[in-house]
Protein backbone atom coordinates (compact mmCIF):
# COMPACT_ATOMS: atom_id res chain seq x y z
CA UNK A 1 0.00 0.00 0.00
CA UNK A 2 1.18 3.42 -0.60
CA UNK A 3 2.51 5.40 1.81
CA UNK A 4 0.74 9.04 3.10
CA UNK A 5 3.58 11.03 1.08
CA UNK A 6 1.47 9.48 -2.21
CA UNK A 7 -1.50 11.41 -0.60
CA UNK A 8 -3.20 14.01 -2.88
CA UNK A 9 -2.94 17.30 -1.02
CA UNK A 10 -6.86 17.50 0.72
CA UNK A 11 -7.45 14.01 -0.46
CA UNK A 12 -6.73 10.64 0.97
CA UNK A 13 -6.74 8.93 -2.68
CA UNK A 14 -3.33 7.45 -2.93
CA UNK A 15 -0.95 7.57 -5.75
CA UNK A 16 -2.12 4.90 -8.27
CA UNK A 17 -1.93 4.33 -12.01
CA UNK A 18 -4.94 5.62 -12.48
CA UNK A 19 -5.23 8.35 -10.40
CA UNK A 20 -2.09 9.46 -11.57
CA UNK A 21 -1.93 8.83 -15.50
CA UNK A 22 -4.55 9.43 -18.38
CA UNK A 23 -6.83 6.58 -19.58
CA UNK A 24 -7.61 6.14 -23.33
CA UNK A 25 -11.16 4.95 -24.95
CA UNK A 26 -10.35 2.48 -27.21
CA UNK A 27 -13.28 1.62 -29.98
CA UNK A 28 -11.70 -2.19 -31.14
CA UNK A 29 -13.66 -1.96 -34.08
CA UNK A 30 -11.93 1.34 -35.57
CA UNK A 31 -8.62 1.11 -33.59
CA UNK A 32 -6.57 -0.84 -36.20
CA UNK A 33 -8.30 -4.00 -38.52
CA UNK A 34 -4.73 -6.77 -38.22
CA UNK A 35 -6.38 -9.26 -40.34
CA UNK A 36 -7.94 -6.52 -43.46
CA UNK A 37 -11.44 -7.69 -42.95
CA UNK A 38 -12.41 -3.75 -42.64
CA UNK A 39 -13.11 -4.32 -38.87
CA UNK A 40 -10.82 -3.76 -36.01
CA UNK A 41 -9.29 -6.46 -33.74
CA UNK A 42 -7.68 -6.90 -30.56
CA UNK A 43 -4.20 -8.23 -32.55
CA UNK A 44 -4.68 -4.46 -34.37
CA UNK A 45 -4.91 -3.11 -30.75
CA UNK A 46 -1.86 -4.73 -29.81
CA UNK A 47 0.12 -3.68 -32.80
CA UNK A 48 -0.80 -0.52 -31.91
CA UNK A 49 0.43 -0.38 -28.53
CA UNK A 50 3.85 1.66 -29.27
CA UNK A 51 1.38 4.66 -30.12
CA UNK A 52 -0.33 4.55 -26.51
CA UNK A 53 2.97 4.43 -24.98
CA UNK A 54 4.65 7.26 -27.24
CA UNK A 55 1.38 8.91 -26.20
CA UNK A 56 1.86 8.25 -22.52
CA UNK A 57 -1.12 6.60 -21.82
CA UNK A 58 -1.65 4.59 -18.35
CA UNK A 59 -4.64 2.22 -19.05
CA UNK A 60 -7.28 1.85 -22.15
CA UNK A 61 -10.61 1.19 -21.75
CA UNK A 62 -12.14 -1.13 -24.81
CA UNK A 63 -15.42 -0.88 -25.79
CA UNK A 64 -17.59 -4.31 -25.64
CA UNK A 65 -15.37 -7.35 -26.74
CA UNK A 66 -17.76 -9.63 -25.66
CA UNK A 67 -20.19 -11.74 -28.12
CA UNK A 68 -22.90 -10.50 -29.69
CA UNK A 69 -25.52 -10.07 -32.31
CA UNK A 70 -24.26 -6.64 -32.46
CA UNK A 71 -27.74 -4.82 -32.48
CA UNK A 72 -26.07 -2.11 -30.39
CA UNK A 73 -22.57 -2.93 -31.45
CA UNK A 74 -21.62 -5.40 -28.61
CA UNK A 75 -24.02 -3.42 -26.06
CA UNK A 76 -26.07 -6.47 -26.40
CA UNK A 77 -23.74 -9.33 -25.06
CA UNK A 78 -25.02 -12.84 -25.38
CA UNK A 79 -21.64 -14.33 -23.83
CA UNK A 80 -20.34 -12.72 -20.43
CA UNK A 81 -17.21 -14.93 -20.27
CA UNK A 82 -15.79 -15.32 -24.38
CA UNK A 83 -14.67 -12.76 -27.17
CA UNK A 84 -16.50 -11.72 -30.04
CA UNK A 85 -14.98 -13.42 -33.20
CA UNK A 86 -14.96 -10.52 -35.07
CA UNK A 87 -12.53 -9.21 -32.94
CA UNK A 88 -10.53 -12.06 -32.15
CA UNK A 89 -10.11 -15.06 -29.47
CA UNK A 90 -9.61 -14.80 -25.41
CA UNK A 91 -5.71 -15.80 -26.19
CA UNK A 92 -5.58 -12.93 -28.51
CA UNK A 93 -7.17 -10.77 -25.45
CA UNK A 94 -4.65 -12.39 -22.97
CA UNK A 95 -1.95 -11.70 -25.02
CA UNK A 96 -3.21 -8.10 -25.41
CA UNK A 97 -3.34 -7.32 -21.38
CA UNK A 98 0.03 -9.15 -21.51
CA UNK A 99 1.76 -6.80 -24.14
CA UNK A 100 -0.02 -3.62 -22.51
CA UNK A 101 1.52 -4.69 -19.20
CA UNK A 102 4.84 -4.93 -20.60
CA UNK A 103 4.52 -1.08 -21.55
CA UNK A 104 2.74 -0.42 -18.14
CA UNK A 105 -0.53 -0.39 -19.72
CA UNK A 106 -3.23 -1.93 -17.89
CA UNK A 107 -6.53 -3.00 -19.41
CA UNK A 108 -10.19 -1.99 -18.89
CA UNK A 109 -13.04 -3.82 -20.30
CA UNK A 110 -16.05 -2.87 -20.75
CA UNK A 111 -18.97 -4.92 -18.37
CA UNK A 112 -22.54 -4.16 -19.66
CA UNK A 113 -24.86 -5.80 -16.44
CA UNK A 114 -27.85 -3.99 -17.00
CA UNK A 115 -29.24 -5.84 -20.01
CA UNK A 116 -28.60 -8.75 -22.19
CA UNK A 117 -28.68 -9.20 -25.82
CA UNK A 118 -32.23 -11.32 -26.27
CA UNK A 119 -30.26 -14.31 -27.79
CA UNK A 120 -28.25 -14.54 -24.27
CA UNK A 121 -29.12 -18.00 -23.21
CA UNK A 122 -30.77 -16.58 -19.96
CA UNK A 123 -33.56 -14.60 -22.33
CA UNK A 124 -34.14 -17.48 -24.75
CA UNK A 125 -34.80 -19.65 -21.47
CA UNK A 126 -36.68 -16.54 -20.09
CA UNK A 127 -39.13 -16.69 -23.45
CA UNK A 128 -39.81 -20.32 -22.47
CA UNK A 129 -42.82 -20.02 -19.72
CA UNK A 130 -43.64 -18.10 -16.36
CA UNK A 131 -42.23 -21.16 -15.20
CA UNK A 132 -38.83 -20.86 -16.92
CA UNK A 133 -35.82 -21.30 -14.96
CA UNK A 134 -34.56 -18.21 -15.77
CA UNK A 135 -37.72 -16.18 -16.03
CA UNK A 136 -36.96 -14.10 -13.10
CA UNK A 137 -33.19 -12.53 -14.34
CA UNK A 138 -35.65 -10.52 -16.32
CA UNK A 139 -38.01 -7.84 -15.33
CA UNK A 140 -41.71 -8.99 -16.33
CA UNK A 141 -44.59 -7.09 -15.59
CA UNK A 142 -48.44 -7.93 -16.38
CA UNK A 143 -50.20 -5.76 -18.83
CA UNK A 144 -51.42 -2.52 -16.82
CA UNK A 145 -55.38 -2.12 -16.37
CA UNK A 146 -55.70 -0.78 -20.01
CA UNK A 147 -54.28 -3.95 -21.29
CA UNK A 148 -50.96 -1.61 -22.54
CA UNK A 149 -47.77 -1.41 -20.77
CA UNK A 150 -47.10 -1.57 -17.39
CA UNK A 151 -46.15 1.82 -16.49
CA UNK A 152 -44.97 4.93 -18.32
CA UNK A 153 -41.49 4.22 -18.49
CA UNK A 154 -39.59 5.26 -21.93
CA UNK A 155 -36.88 3.57 -23.70
CA UNK A 156 -33.72 6.15 -23.83
CA UNK A 157 -33.49 4.70 -27.59
CA UNK A 158 -37.37 6.43 -27.91
CA UNK A 159 -41.09 4.50 -27.46
CA UNK A 160 -42.30 2.49 -24.32
CA UNK A 161 -39.82 0.83 -22.36
CA UNK A 162 -42.06 -2.34 -22.35
CA UNK A 163 -42.31 -5.16 -25.09
CA UNK A 164 -45.40 -7.67 -24.86
CA UNK A 165 -44.63 -11.39 -25.18
CA UNK A 166 -47.91 -12.57 -26.79
CA UNK A 167 -46.45 -16.28 -25.98
CA UNK A 168 -46.85 -15.79 -22.29
CA UNK A 169 -48.80 -12.68 -21.68
CA UNK A 170 -46.78 -10.56 -20.24
CA UNK A 171 -44.67 -7.58 -20.57
CA UNK A 172 -40.74 -7.47 -20.22
CA UNK A 173 -38.57 -3.98 -19.79
CA UNK A 174 -35.93 -2.84 -22.22
CA UNK A 175 -34.94 0.29 -21.60
CA UNK A 176 -32.48 0.45 -24.66
CA UNK A 177 -33.67 -1.54 -27.89
CA UNK A 178 -36.05 -4.31 -27.29
CA UNK A 179 -33.17 -6.82 -28.14
CA UNK A 180 -31.76 -5.63 -25.11
CA UNK A 181 -33.53 -6.70 -22.04
CA UNK A 182 -32.88 -5.39 -18.93
CA UNK A 183 -32.16 -8.07 -15.91
CA UNK A 184 -33.64 -8.09 -13.01
CA UNK A 185 -31.29 -6.72 -10.47
CA UNK A 186 -33.34 -7.61 -7.21
CA UNK A 187 -32.55 -11.28 -8.14
CA UNK A 188 -29.92 -12.58 -5.79
CA UNK A 189 -28.74 -15.13 -8.41
CA UNK A 190 -28.15 -12.46 -10.76
CA UNK A 191 -26.04 -11.03 -8.93
CA UNK A 192 -24.10 -14.40 -8.19
CA UNK A 193 -23.30 -14.38 -11.42
CA UNK A 194 -21.97 -11.21 -11.79
CA UNK A 195 -19.77 -11.57 -9.01
CA UNK A 196 -18.21 -14.40 -11.24
CA UNK A 197 -17.99 -12.68 -14.19
CA UNK A 198 -16.26 -9.70 -12.74
CA UNK A 199 -14.32 -13.07 -10.84
CA UNK A 200 -13.28 -14.54 -13.98
CA UNK A 201 -11.82 -11.33 -16.18
CA UNK A 202 -9.85 -10.64 -12.88
CA UNK A 203 -7.99 -13.32 -13.11
CA UNK A 204 -7.00 -12.75 -16.25
CA UNK A 205 -5.27 -9.44 -15.71
CA UNK A 206 -7.81 -7.41 -16.70
CA UNK A 207 -7.28 -4.09 -14.17
CA UNK A 208 -10.85 -3.01 -13.95
CA UNK A 209 -14.36 -1.78 -15.87
CA UNK A 210 -16.45 0.86 -17.15
CA UNK A 211 -19.56 -0.37 -16.02
CA UNK A 212 -22.22 0.51 -19.23
CA UNK A 213 -25.33 2.19 -17.56
CA UNK A 214 -23.99 1.98 -13.90
CA UNK A 215 -26.63 4.31 -12.72
CA UNK A 216 -29.80 1.96 -14.01
CA UNK A 217 -29.21 -1.18 -13.27
CA UNK A 218 -31.66 -1.53 -10.64
CA UNK A 219 -35.44 -0.44 -10.75
CA UNK A 220 -37.92 0.61 -8.36
CA UNK A 221 -39.20 -2.60 -6.80
CA UNK A 222 -42.76 -1.55 -7.66
CA UNK A 223 -42.44 -0.29 -11.05
CA UNK A 224 -44.07 3.49 -10.27
CA UNK A 225 -44.41 5.87 -13.09
CA UNK A 226 -41.68 8.33 -13.56
CA UNK A 227 -42.69 12.00 -13.28
CA UNK A 228 -43.05 14.18 -16.06
CA UNK A 229 -39.99 16.19 -17.05
CA UNK A 230 -39.67 19.77 -15.26
CA UNK A 231 -39.00 23.30 -17.32
CA UNK A 232 -36.13 23.25 -14.65
CA UNK A 233 -34.66 19.77 -15.32
CA UNK A 234 -31.29 19.11 -17.68
CA UNK A 235 -31.32 20.28 -21.12
CA UNK A 236 -30.44 16.69 -22.02
CA UNK A 237 -33.27 15.45 -20.34
CA UNK A 238 -36.12 18.14 -22.28
CA UNK A 239 -36.47 15.85 -25.36
CA UNK A 240 -38.09 13.03 -23.04
CA UNK A 241 -41.45 13.26 -21.24
CA UNK A 242 -40.31 11.50 -17.70
CA UNK A 243 -37.64 11.45 -16.00
CA UNK A 244 -35.95 8.53 -14.79
CA UNK A 245 -37.01 8.79 -11.09
CA UNK A 246 -38.13 5.38 -11.03
CA UNK A 247 -36.63 3.49 -13.59
CA UNK A 248 -32.96 4.74 -12.69
CA UNK A 249 -30.78 5.70 -10.43
CA UNK A 250 -32.40 3.96 -7.35
CA UNK A 251 -30.77 3.95 -3.61
CA UNK A 252 -30.51 0.08 -3.60
CA UNK A 253 -28.17 0.29 -6.59
CA UNK A 254 -25.32 1.42 -4.24
CA UNK A 255 -25.52 -2.37 -2.70
CA UNK A 256 -24.78 -3.71 -5.79
CA UNK A 257 -21.79 -1.47 -6.03
CA UNK A 258 -20.41 -1.82 -2.88
CA UNK A 259 -20.44 -5.88 -3.57
CA UNK A 260 -18.25 -4.85 -6.83
CA UNK A 261 -15.99 -3.18 -4.73
CA UNK A 262 -15.34 -5.70 -2.54
CA UNK A 263 -14.73 -8.79 -5.02
CA UNK A 264 -12.69 -6.11 -6.92
CA UNK A 265 -10.96 -5.13 -3.78
CA UNK A 266 -10.09 -9.05 -2.78
CA UNK A 267 -8.12 -9.28 -6.28
CA UNK A 268 -5.66 -6.17 -4.84
CA UNK A 269 -5.30 -7.84 -1.17
CA UNK A 270 -1.55 -9.10 -0.75
CA UNK A 271 -2.02 -12.63 -1.68
CA UNK A 272 -4.16 -12.12 -4.75
CA UNK A 273 -3.02 -13.26 -7.82
CA UNK A 274 -2.93 -9.39 -8.62
CA UNK A 275 -0.93 -7.17 -5.91
CA UNK A 276 -3.35 -4.43 -7.45
CA UNK A 277 -7.18 -3.82 -6.75
CA UNK A 278 -8.66 -3.60 -10.23
CA UNK A 279 -10.84 -0.23 -10.69
CA UNK A 280 -14.89 0.19 -11.32
CA UNK A 281 -15.39 3.33 -13.46
CA UNK A 282 -19.26 3.97 -13.87
CA UNK A 283 -21.11 4.96 -16.72
CA UNK A 284 -22.86 7.53 -14.25
CA UNK A 285 -25.24 8.80 -16.37
CA UNK A 286 -27.03 11.57 -14.09
CA UNK A 287 -27.39 15.67 -14.77
CA UNK A 288 -27.24 17.12 -11.20
CA UNK A 289 -23.88 17.00 -9.67
CA UNK A 290 -25.73 15.95 -6.13
CA UNK A 291 -26.66 12.66 -7.86
CA UNK A 292 -23.09 11.72 -8.90
CA UNK A 293 -20.71 11.94 -5.89
CA UNK A 294 -22.61 9.14 -4.14
CA UNK A 295 -21.65 6.70 -6.89
CA UNK A 296 -18.29 7.05 -4.97
CA UNK A 297 -20.09 5.93 -1.68
CA UNK A 298 -17.55 6.52 1.25
CA UNK A 299 -14.84 6.95 -1.86
CA UNK A 300 -13.61 4.01 -1.06
CA UNK A 301 -16.25 1.19 -1.03
CA UNK A 302 -18.01 1.82 -4.57
CA UNK A 303 -16.82 3.49 -7.80
CA UNK A 304 -12.83 4.36 -8.11
CA UNK A 305 -14.21 6.55 -10.56
CA UNK A 306 -17.43 7.69 -11.82
CA UNK A 307 -17.62 9.84 -14.77
CA UNK A 308 -19.38 13.06 -15.24
CA UNK A 309 -22.05 13.65 -17.85
CA UNK A 310 -22.52 17.40 -16.53
CA UNK A 311 -18.84 17.63 -18.24
CA UNK A 312 -19.21 16.26 -20.92
CA UNK A 313 -22.50 18.09 -22.25
CA UNK A 314 -21.66 21.35 -21.13
CA UNK A 315 -20.61 23.85 -23.89
CA UNK A 316 -16.75 24.50 -24.07
CA UNK A 317 -17.58 27.91 -22.04
CA UNK A 318 -15.07 28.78 -19.29
CA UNK A 319 -18.41 30.38 -17.13
CA UNK A 320 -20.26 26.60 -17.65
CA UNK A 321 -17.06 24.18 -17.01
CA UNK A 322 -15.60 26.53 -13.94
CA UNK A 323 -18.92 26.23 -12.34
CA UNK A 324 -19.10 22.62 -12.49
CA UNK A 325 -15.45 21.95 -11.83
CA UNK A 326 -16.05 23.83 -8.40
CA UNK A 327 -18.77 21.89 -7.73
CA UNK A 328 -17.17 18.62 -8.10
CA UNK A 329 -14.42 20.16 -6.08
CA UNK A 330 -16.63 21.30 -3.61
CA UNK A 331 -18.74 18.37 -3.52
CA UNK A 332 -16.49 15.18 -3.83
CA UNK A 333 -15.75 12.96 -1.01
CA UNK A 334 -12.13 12.95 0.24
CA UNK A 335 -11.70 9.76 -0.47
CA UNK A 336 -12.93 10.18 -4.32
CA UNK A 337 -10.70 11.36 -7.11
CA UNK A 338 -12.58 12.99 -9.55
CA UNK A 339 -12.73 12.25 -13.87
CA UNK A 340 -12.80 14.50 -16.73
CA UNK A 341 -13.48 13.57 -20.52
CA UNK A 342 -14.66 15.47 -23.56
CA UNK A 343 -15.37 12.70 -26.12
CA UNK A 344 -16.67 9.26 -25.83
CA UNK A 345 -18.35 6.94 -28.18
CA UNK A 346 -21.41 8.11 -27.74
CA UNK A 347 -21.89 12.10 -27.20
CA UNK A 348 -19.12 12.17 -29.91
CA UNK A 349 -15.51 14.01 -30.55
CA UNK A 350 -14.83 16.90 -28.88
CA UNK A 351 -13.38 18.26 -31.77
CA UNK A 352 -17.26 18.48 -33.27
CA UNK A 353 -18.81 18.77 -30.39
CA UNK A 354 -16.78 21.54 -28.39
CA UNK A 355 -15.01 23.09 -30.64
CA UNK A 356 -16.57 23.11 -34.00
CA UNK A 357 -14.20 21.45 -35.91
CA UNK A 358 -11.96 24.65 -35.04
CA UNK A 359 -8.22 23.06 -33.97
CA UNK A 360 -7.63 25.87 -31.90
CA UNK A 361 -10.58 25.48 -30.07
CA UNK A 362 -10.00 21.54 -29.58
CA UNK A 363 -6.50 22.40 -28.57
CA UNK A 364 -7.47 24.57 -25.83
CA UNK A 365 -10.17 21.72 -24.54
CA UNK A 366 -7.64 19.47 -24.67
CA UNK A 367 -5.38 21.03 -22.47
CA UNK A 368 -8.00 21.46 -19.87
CA UNK A 369 -8.82 17.99 -19.87
CA UNK A 370 -5.21 17.28 -19.30
CA UNK A 371 -4.72 19.72 -16.47
CA UNK A 372 -7.91 19.28 -14.27
CA UNK A 373 -7.43 18.00 -11.08
CA UNK A 374 -9.00 14.50 -11.80
CA UNK A 375 -8.31 11.67 -14.06
CA UNK A 376 -8.58 12.64 -17.71
CA UNK A 377 -9.94 10.00 -20.28
CA UNK A 378 -8.98 10.54 -24.15
CA UNK A 379 -11.22 9.04 -27.02
CA UNK A 380 -9.13 7.35 -29.44
CA UNK A 381 -8.71 10.15 -32.42
CA UNK A 382 -8.66 13.17 -29.73
CA UNK A 383 -4.87 13.52 -29.43
CA UNK A 384 -4.96 14.47 -33.15
CA UNK A 385 -8.17 16.35 -32.90
CA UNK A 386 -9.89 14.22 -35.12
CA UNK A 387 -13.64 15.42 -35.62
CA UNK A 388 -16.87 13.78 -35.99
CA UNK A 389 -17.20 12.38 -39.60
CA UNK A 390 -20.09 13.40 -41.49
CA UNK A 391 -22.22 10.22 -42.58
CA UNK A 392 -25.22 9.69 -44.57
CA UNK A 393 -27.91 9.02 -41.44
CA UNK A 394 -29.86 6.65 -44.09
CA UNK A 395 -27.32 4.45 -43.86
CA UNK A 396 -26.42 4.38 -40.15
CA UNK A 397 -25.43 1.17 -38.64
CA UNK A 398 -26.04 2.51 -35.23
CA UNK A 399 -29.82 1.65 -34.08
CA UNK A 400 -30.43 4.75 -32.17
CA UNK A 401 -30.71 6.30 -35.53
CA UNK A 402 -32.41 4.21 -37.50
CA UNK A 403 -34.82 4.30 -34.61
CA UNK A 404 -35.63 7.97 -34.00
CA UNK A 405 -34.60 9.00 -37.45
CA UNK A 406 -33.09 12.02 -36.14
CA UNK A 407 -29.77 12.40 -38.09
CA UNK A 408 -28.36 13.77 -34.65
CA UNK A 409 -28.86 10.85 -32.98
CA UNK A 410 -26.15 8.71 -35.70
CA UNK A 411 -23.34 7.71 -33.41
CA UNK A 412 -21.23 6.09 -36.38
CA UNK A 413 -19.67 9.76 -36.69
CA UNK A 414 -17.95 9.34 -33.64
CA UNK A 415 -16.89 5.24 -34.05
CA UNK A 416 -15.05 5.62 -37.51
CA UNK A 417 -11.27 4.46 -38.17
CA UNK A 418 -8.66 5.56 -36.73
CA UNK A 419 -6.69 7.42 -39.45
CA UNK A 420 -2.91 6.62 -39.05
CA UNK A 421 -1.87 7.31 -42.30
CA UNK A 422 -3.14 8.93 -45.56
CA UNK A 423 -2.81 6.33 -47.70
CA UNK A 424 -5.41 4.34 -49.13
CA UNK A 425 -6.51 1.83 -45.84
CA UNK A 426 -5.49 4.15 -43.31
CA UNK A 427 -2.80 2.37 -41.83
CA UNK A 428 -6.04 0.78 -40.29
CA UNK A 429 -6.66 -1.83 -42.58
CA UNK A 430 -5.54 -3.22 -46.21
CA UNK A 431 -5.82 -0.43 -48.94
CA UNK A 432 -7.92 -2.89 -50.56
CA UNK A 433 -10.43 -3.65 -47.85
CA UNK A 434 -13.90 -1.47 -47.24
CA UNK A 435 -13.72 -0.55 -43.73
CA UNK A 436 -16.54 -1.25 -41.74
CA UNK A 437 -17.49 2.45 -41.46
CA UNK A 438 -16.35 4.72 -43.85
CA UNK A 439 -13.32 7.02 -42.81
CA UNK A 440 -12.97 11.14 -42.99
CA UNK A 441 -10.64 13.49 -45.00
CA UNK A 442 -7.77 11.37 -44.16
CA UNK A 443 -5.33 14.21 -45.53
CA UNK A 444 -6.58 16.65 -43.05
CA UNK A 445 -6.17 14.67 -40.18
CA UNK A 446 -3.99 11.52 -39.28
CA UNK A 447 -1.22 10.35 -36.80
CA UNK A 448 1.91 10.10 -39.22
CA UNK A 449 1.61 13.58 -40.36
CA UNK A 450 0.89 14.88 -36.76
CA UNK A 451 3.64 12.92 -35.94
CA UNK A 452 6.21 14.73 -38.26
CA UNK A 453 5.01 17.63 -37.11
CA UNK A 454 6.15 19.39 -33.30
CA UNK A 455 3.84 22.09 -33.68
CA UNK A 456 0.65 19.46 -34.27
CA UNK A 457 -2.02 18.69 -31.64
CA UNK A 458 -0.46 14.88 -31.54
CA UNK A 459 2.47 16.53 -30.00
CA UNK A 460 0.87 18.77 -27.77
CA UNK A 461 -1.21 16.10 -26.43
CA UNK A 462 1.93 14.17 -25.54
CA UNK A 463 3.65 16.58 -24.27
CA UNK A 464 0.99 18.00 -22.13
CA UNK A 465 0.51 13.97 -20.96
CA UNK A 466 4.45 14.04 -20.14
CA UNK A 467 4.06 17.32 -17.94
CA UNK A 468 1.22 15.71 -16.14
CA UNK A 469 2.63 13.07 -15.49
CA UNK A 470 6.27 14.33 -14.24
CA UNK A 471 4.40 17.27 -12.39
CA UNK A 472 2.81 16.28 -8.69
CA UNK A 473 0.85 19.53 -9.02
CA UNK A 474 -0.78 18.32 -12.05
CA UNK A 475 -1.62 15.23 -11.43
CA UNK A 476 -2.37 15.74 -7.11
CA UNK A 477 -2.23 19.02 -6.37
CA UNK A 478 -5.07 20.94 -4.96
CA UNK A 479 -7.48 22.84 -7.76
CA UNK A 480 -8.10 26.53 -7.11
CA UNK A 481 -10.06 29.20 -9.45
CA UNK A 482 -8.30 32.06 -10.10
CA UNK A 483 -9.68 35.88 -11.18
CA UNK A 484 -9.22 36.21 -15.19
CA UNK A 485 -11.74 38.17 -17.32
CA UNK A 486 -15.18 37.06 -18.77
CA UNK A 487 -14.72 34.29 -21.30
CA UNK A 488 -11.72 32.97 -19.58
CA UNK A 489 -11.09 30.32 -16.95
CA UNK A 490 -7.64 30.28 -15.00
CA UNK A 491 -6.84 27.65 -12.25
CA UNK A 492 -3.67 27.19 -10.00
CA UNK A 493 -2.91 23.62 -9.26
CA UNK A 494 -0.80 22.75 -6.24
CA UNK A 495 1.65 25.39 -5.35
CA UNK A 496 3.54 25.94 -8.50
CA UNK A 497 1.10 25.53 -11.88
CA UNK A 498 -1.39 27.85 -13.23
CA UNK A 499 -3.31 27.10 -16.37
CA UNK A 500 -5.05 29.90 -17.96
CA UNK A 501 -7.59 29.50 -21.29
CA UNK A 502 -9.71 31.96 -23.39
CA UNK A 503 -12.36 30.66 -24.31
CA UNK A 504 -13.91 33.60 -25.66
CA UNK A 505 -13.79 35.55 -28.90
CA UNK A 506 -11.28 38.67 -27.81
CA UNK A 507 -8.14 38.54 -26.41
CA UNK A 508 -7.66 39.18 -22.82
CA UNK A 509 -5.41 39.79 -20.10
CA UNK A 510 -5.44 36.97 -17.02
CA UNK A 511 -3.97 39.17 -14.06
CA UNK A 512 -1.56 37.78 -11.50
CA UNK A 513 0.33 35.06 -13.27
CA UNK A 514 4.11 35.28 -13.13
CA UNK A 515 6.23 32.38 -14.00
CA UNK A 516 6.98 30.55 -17.05
CA UNK A 517 4.78 29.27 -19.81
CA UNK A 518 5.64 25.27 -19.92
CA UNK A 519 3.48 24.26 -22.83
CA UNK A 520 1.04 26.93 -24.78
CA UNK A 521 -1.53 25.58 -27.38
CA UNK A 522 0.56 27.86 -29.40
CA UNK A 523 4.01 26.41 -28.99
CA UNK A 524 5.93 29.07 -30.41
CA UNK A 525 4.79 30.38 -26.52
CA UNK A 526 6.70 27.63 -24.81
CA UNK A 527 9.07 28.80 -22.07
CA UNK A 528 7.96 32.64 -22.69
CA UNK A 529 8.23 34.62 -19.41
CA UNK A 530 5.56 35.88 -17.99
CA UNK A 531 5.87 39.10 -15.17
CA UNK A 532 2.32 38.99 -13.90
CA UNK A 533 0.17 39.47 -16.98
CA UNK A 534 -1.15 37.00 -19.62
CA UNK A 535 -2.24 37.87 -22.80
CA UNK A 536 -4.09 35.37 -24.11
CA UNK A 537 -5.69 35.08 -28.13
CA UNK A 538 -9.13 33.94 -28.78
CA UNK A 539 -8.71 29.76 -28.16
CA UNK A 540 -5.43 29.86 -26.71
CA UNK A 541 -4.79 28.29 -23.81
CA UNK A 542 -1.25 27.86 -21.56
CA UNK A 543 0.25 25.89 -18.55
CA UNK A 544 2.62 28.05 -16.70
CA UNK A 545 5.21 27.08 -14.11
CA UNK A 546 4.60 29.79 -11.26
CA UNK A 547 7.75 31.53 -9.94
C1 LIG B 1 -24.41 3.22 -22.95
C2 LIG B 1 -23.43 2.88 -24.01
O1 LIG B 1 -22.33 3.74 -23.90
C3 LIG B 1 -24.16 3.00 -25.32
O2 LIG B 1 -23.28 2.96 -26.42
C4 LIG B 1 -25.18 1.92 -25.38
O3 LIG B 1 -25.94 2.06 -26.55
C5 LIG B 1 -26.10 1.97 -24.17
N1 LIG B 1 -25.40 2.19 -22.94
C6 LIG B 1 -26.85 0.68 -24.01
O4 LIG B 1 -25.98 -0.31 -23.55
Amino acid sequence: MNDKTDLAPGSQVPASWWRDGVLYQIYPRSFADSDGDGIGDLVGIRERLDHLAWLGVTGIWLNPTMPSPNDDWGYDVADYCAVHPDLGTIDDLDALIAAAGEREIRVLLDLVPNHTSDRHPWFQDALTGRDARHRDFYVWAPPGPDGGAPNNWISNFGGSAWTFHEPTGEYYLAQFLPTQPDLNWWNEEIRERFDDILRFWFRRGVAGFRIDVCHAIVKDRELRDDPPVTPTDHRKLQHRTVKPVYSANRPEVHDVLRRWRTVADAHGAPDAAQDEAPILVGETYVLELDELMPFYGTGRDELHLAFNFLFVHADLDAAQMREIVEGVEAGLPPDAWAVYTGSNHDAGRLATRWAMDDERRARAALLIVLTLRGTPFLYYGDEIALPNVPLDPETALDPVARRTGDPSDNRDVCRTPMPWTAEPGAGFTTPEATPWLPFGDLAAHNVAAQKADPASTLHLVRDLIALRRRTPDLTAGTYATLDAPDGAWAYRRGDGVAVAVNLSDATVSVPGVAGRIAIGTDRGRDGEAVDGTLDLRPSEGVVVELE
